[in-house]
């Protein structure tokens, strides 16, 4: 059994890498290494993972080079997190997402159904509920009024994957992840820029008074529901993952001033049309048909967060 984890160079991608691995089993990674971030951070996560790690450096696109490794490696489950995020980036390159998130995720679910493939996990996003008024968000809720090009592609791929469920029985569970944070994270999301921003003294734009709520959820959490997925075949499912506790952006501040030590300078702005009001999980379905039960609250793991940053980023910040 050989596990094809696409994006497994990206932020949840090498965290579950280093999951599988430490559970005695195969992996092979996909990843393109495209500078949407510091590529640099990318080979340091793969780098962390030992050398002896099947690593293809390609694009999800590749019909050949995909075709190829599944062939090669034998490859029996799929964990395909590789992908552009960024609700705000979207918006100004939306046929790139769609290229990437949607066209992308099909060449490989076209592949993958060719060969003895027992579970492809598709990784999705909270962001397709929208501007929905019904809290916690349930896998019933509407998510067909995308507020961008990202949930867009994303709930494109969605329904691709119903299709080869329908068709060739892809076993598909779509995973819709909740504001995944933690140490390593992805240097464009707001847990490390809060960061960044309180130790420059520079200053933080906050949406709508700081009133928007985010349902943040610990990378390992998130990982460990990813890989209870990966063990399940369950057909074609759609499964909100998400710790089920959302924080004002205001809350989420003030607990990283109380741990740094040095208050953050705020600025307000209206939230631009393409934010949702709230992130909010009913984790209920994740709970029963993957045993999901996160572990870590917001209040741990920005304290885990913080600590990363300051063993691993702040020396590099001074130079030494
Ligand atoms: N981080 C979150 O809060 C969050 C929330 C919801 C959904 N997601 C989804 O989870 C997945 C992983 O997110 P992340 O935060 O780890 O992001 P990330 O950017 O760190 O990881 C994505 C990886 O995919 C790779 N990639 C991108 N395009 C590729 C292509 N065409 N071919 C091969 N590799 C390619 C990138 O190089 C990167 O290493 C993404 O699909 C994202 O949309 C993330």
């Amino acid at each position: 059994m050989t596990t094809l984890i696409t994006g497994g160079a990206g932020f949840i991608g090498s965290r579950l890498a280093a999951r599988l691995i430490d559970a005695g089993e195969k992996i092979v990674i996909l990843d393109n290494f495209n500078d949407f971030y510091d590529p640099a951070i990318k080979e340091a996560n793969v780098a962390a993972l030992g050398k002896d790690v099947p690593l293809v450096r390609g694009d999800i696109r590749d019909t050949e080079l995909v075709t190829s490794i599944f062939k090669d490696h034998h490859i029996t489950r799929v964990a395909h997190l590789a992908g552009l995020a960024n609700v705000r980036k979207s918006i100004e390159f939306g046929d790139q997402y769609a290229d990437v998130n949607t066209t992308g995720s099909v060449n490989l679910m076209n592949i993958a159904r060719k060969f003895p493939v027992s579970v492809f996990v598709q990784i999705s996003t909270s962001s397709v509920y929208g501007q929905t008024t019904r809290i916690p968000f349930s896998e019933d809720d509407n998510p067909d009024r995308p507020l961008s090009p990202y949930p867009a592609s994303k709930r494109a791929a969605e329904l691709f994957a119903y299709t080869y469920y329908e068709l060739h029985k892809l076993n598909v569970t779509v995973l819709r992840l909740f504001n995944v944070y933690g140490p390593n994270g992805r240097p464009d999301m707001m847990p490390l820029k809060t960061i960044d921003a309180i130790l420059q003294g520079k200053t933080i734009t906050v949406y709508d008074d700081g009133k928007l709520e985010r349902d943040w959820t610990y990378v390992d959490d998130t990982v460990s529901g990813i890989a209870a997925a990966l063990e399940r075949p369950l057909g074609y499912s759609i499964i909100n993952l998400g710790y089920g506790s959302p924080i004002s952006l205001n809350e989420f501040i003030r607990i990283y001033e109380e741990l740094i030590g040095k208050k953050a300078i705020v600025e307000y702005a209206p939230a631009p049309a393409s934010e949702p009001r709230i992130t909010y999980c009913n984790n209920s379905r994740a709970r029963e048909l993957l045993g999901f039960n996160p572990q870590v609250t917001i209040n741990e793991g920005l304290a885990q967060t913080w600590a990363w940053y300051q063993e691993h980023k702040l020396p590099m910040l001074s130079g030494k």
